[in-house]
């Protein structure tokens, strides 16, 4: 059985992007990012993709699936869908133990309403923002692990702090 995790930071005014950038960055959230979702296929809306940095374009270590409506899309190294669901089954089909469902917000919408498990990083700071988290439902999912930190915020040069926290969703 594949387990499919939506993992995604959120600030607490529910931000998650602006001008498809993420408007922070917190070293200890991409290391956590990283060490969660290495080895797993990643699951991506065409913008997420497009928005990753050159030197992690395709995200190394990792089968990068992106969706796109768009026929004529072309993304390097990437495995294209045209349907969100069909990229599920896909990872399903290959039976990975794992697969990681890494964004943005239209993603996280359809990938809400399937997942097993939730990887929430939360930082306690409001960001502008023009891309927002969908309201998440908390009777949905059972937090399981939560770890508090706090580390600098490079990009607005302020110190933040966030929690790690683990869902799984009640059955
Ligand atoms: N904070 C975080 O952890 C985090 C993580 C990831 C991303 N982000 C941010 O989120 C923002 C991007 O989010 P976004 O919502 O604008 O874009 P997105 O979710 O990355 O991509 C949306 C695109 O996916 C395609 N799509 C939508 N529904 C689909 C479906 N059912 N099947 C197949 N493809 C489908 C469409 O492509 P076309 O219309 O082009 O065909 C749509 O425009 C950026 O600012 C990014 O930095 C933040």
């Amino acid at each position: 059985m594949t387990d499919i995790v939506v993992i995604v930071a959120i600030a607490q005014n529910q931000a998650i992007g602006k001008n498809n950038d993420i408007p922070w960055h917190i070293k200890e959230d991409f290391q956590h990012f990283k060490e969660k979702t290495m080895g797993h296929p990643c699951i991506m809306g065409d913008k997420t993709y497009d928005s990753l940095p050159d030197f992690a374009r395709p995200l190394p270590g990792r089968e990068n699936i992106v969706c796109t409506l768009d026929p004529n899309y072309k993304a390097e190294g990437a495995t294209l869908f045209n349907d969100f669901f069909k990229a599920i089954d896909y990872v399903k089909a290959k039976g990975v133990d794992q697969a990681f469902i890494i964004g943005g917000a239209t993603i996280y919408k359809l990938g809400m309403k399937i997942a097993d498990a939730f990887e929430l990083t939360r930082i306690y700071h409001d960001y502008d923002a023009d891309t927002f988290y969908p309201e998440i439902n908390l009777n949905e999912w059972q937090e399981i692990n939560k770890e508090d930190h706090e580390g600098m915020d490079i990009k607005n040069k302020i110190k933040v702090k966030f929690s790690f926290i683990t869902y799984r969703r009640i059955r």
